[in-house]
């Protein structure tokens, strides 16, 4: 059983990921690596995007967040399906740009932006700045003023909702370090001072729930929440807001338990729910924005790993180690986060233990993940973990010293390094 439709076994009784043998991967490229499947990555933007034509009247961009994974490559293969990005810092919008993705697609996010990013976002003439306080608003209409530019701005507000999730990926409710306060007025008096002001365009308003989430209804709960909001500005303020970005956050299947709506229905009740709330509160159906990110990157990736020390302590539990953890793989350690993984090169075998898989990090907590069914793994075997294409490689750190992983890409049996694996003098390249 598969957790995405890009995995199989192959007549050596490997995993093969999109159609390439897991096992020949990691004898080529080394261990660890991640493993990214470039038709899966466009499979998901395709169907995000055919959604919004169907459901929406194609009024809509998807900005793929990237966040869950930026490189050169990703934002290019993102950036030939037509979809935005969302980028929350200057190396992402540095990465996108240098990708040659189109800037009007860009929306550039961040709870504290600093000046010099503010400044390259202006410079770069980055579709719009999603400004998430007051002090931001200031600073960037002085950035502006002083370029003579006059940038698309949305706002970052709270919603209140809050969807069922890990507590470290909920961003809606009110106790939040993002975004402006509907409850207490915040918001609303923050967009007066936005109307005032002369080098800011206030083209939208945004907001972002959560990540991992299953269930439609909280999603729908905050497109109603912010479009009262839009009705509000325009009966008290006369003003019009035309963009609205209902942020990322569709949860996956991790694990084979894990049920997730499809993306097409997610849209197709989201859109009802616009269309409706627009008619019943008399103002025009916004342009809309959602920002996907881990629904996009994680189901195409895998990290592959070779097995070292097999350790059985009796009645307890068998670890097996592998030469990556916490430092390519921190989902466990951060989020207690659940995988699956297989010995890829066994794959046909049965699962007859549960094992924990451990990192070769100094930390008792670096692991994989406990009571994993797996076939029986010895020194030497490769283990491949599913569904890490997302908060992998870009949560990803240089802890004990060790170098990252490459990043390669496979597309119909072929593979091709994207992000080469670093070297011991990557390692020491910015000491002195
Ligand atoms: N938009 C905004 C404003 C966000 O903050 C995020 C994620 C997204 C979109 C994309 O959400 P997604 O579709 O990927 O769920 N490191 C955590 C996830 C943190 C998500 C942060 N914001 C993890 O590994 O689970």
């Amino acid at each position: 059983m598969f957790v995405s439709e890009n995995l199989n076994v192959n007549e050596k009784g490997h995993l093969t990921i999109g159609g390439a043998d897991t096992v020949e991967l990691a004898e080529q490229y080394d261990t660890p690596l991640y493993v990214m499947d470039e038709q899966t990555v466009r499979s998901a933007c395709r169907r995000f995007k055919n959604s919004i034509d169907k459901y929406y009247g194609g009024q809509g961009l998807v900005c793929y967040a990237s966040k869950a994974f930026s490189c050169l490559e990703m934002c290019r293969i993102v950036a030939s399906e037509g979809l935005g990005l969302d980028a929350v810092s200057i190396g992402e919008l540095y990465t996108a740009v240098k990708a040659g993705f189109d800037v009007s697609k860009i929306g550039f996010h961040g709870n504290n932006k600093t000046n010099e990013e503010l400044e390259f976002a202006v410079d770069n003439k980055v579709g719009h700045i999603i400004v998430d306080n007051i002090s931001e608003l200031l600073r960037l209409e002085e950035i502006a003023k002083y370029r003579n530019a006059k940038p698309d701005i949305m706002f970052r507000i709270k919603p209140g909702i809050d969807a069922h999730t890990h507590d470290f990926v909920k961003t809606g409710q009110i106790d939040s370090k993002f975004g402006f306060a509907l409850e207490t007025g915040e918001a609303f008096e923050a967009v007066k001072q936005a109307i005032a002001c002369e080098n800011v365009n206030l083209m939208g308003l945004h907001c972002h729930i959560g990540s991992q989430i299953f269930d439609i209804d909280p999603f729908e709960e905050a497109a109603k929440v912010m479009l009262d909001f839009i009705a509000k500005i325009k009966n008290e303020l006369n003003y019009e807001i035309n963009g609205l970005n209902l942020g990322g956050g569709f949860g996956i299947k991790y694990l084979n338990e894990h049920d997730p709506a499809p993306l097409e229905t997610y849209m197709e009740r989201v859109s009802k729910v616009v269309k409706n709330t627009c008619s019943e509160r008399g103002i025009n159906q916004p342009y809309i924005f959602i920002e996907p990110g881990r629904s996009i990157a994680a189901p195409a990736g895998i990290t592959l790993y070779t097995v070292g020390a097999r350790k059985e302590i009796p009645n307890i539990r068998t670890y097996i180690s592998i030469d990556g953890g916490m430092a390519d793989s921190p989902r466990y350690i951060l989020y207690k986060s659940e995988y699956e993984a297989i010995v890829a090169n066994k794959a046909n075998e049965e699962r007859t233990e549960k094992v924990t898989i451990a990192g070769k990090c100094c930390e008792s907590g670096d692991l994989i993940g406990e009571n994993m069914p797996l076939q029986h793994a010895e020194s030497g075997d490769i283990i491949a973990v599913y569904a890490t294409g997302a908060y992998n490689y870009s949560m990803s750190s240089n802890y004990n010293r060790l170098q990252k992983p490459a990043v390669v890409f496979v597309n119909n049996g072929e593979s091709r390094i994207a992000v080469k694996r670093e070297t011991l003098d990557d390692i020491i390249r910015n000491d002195i």
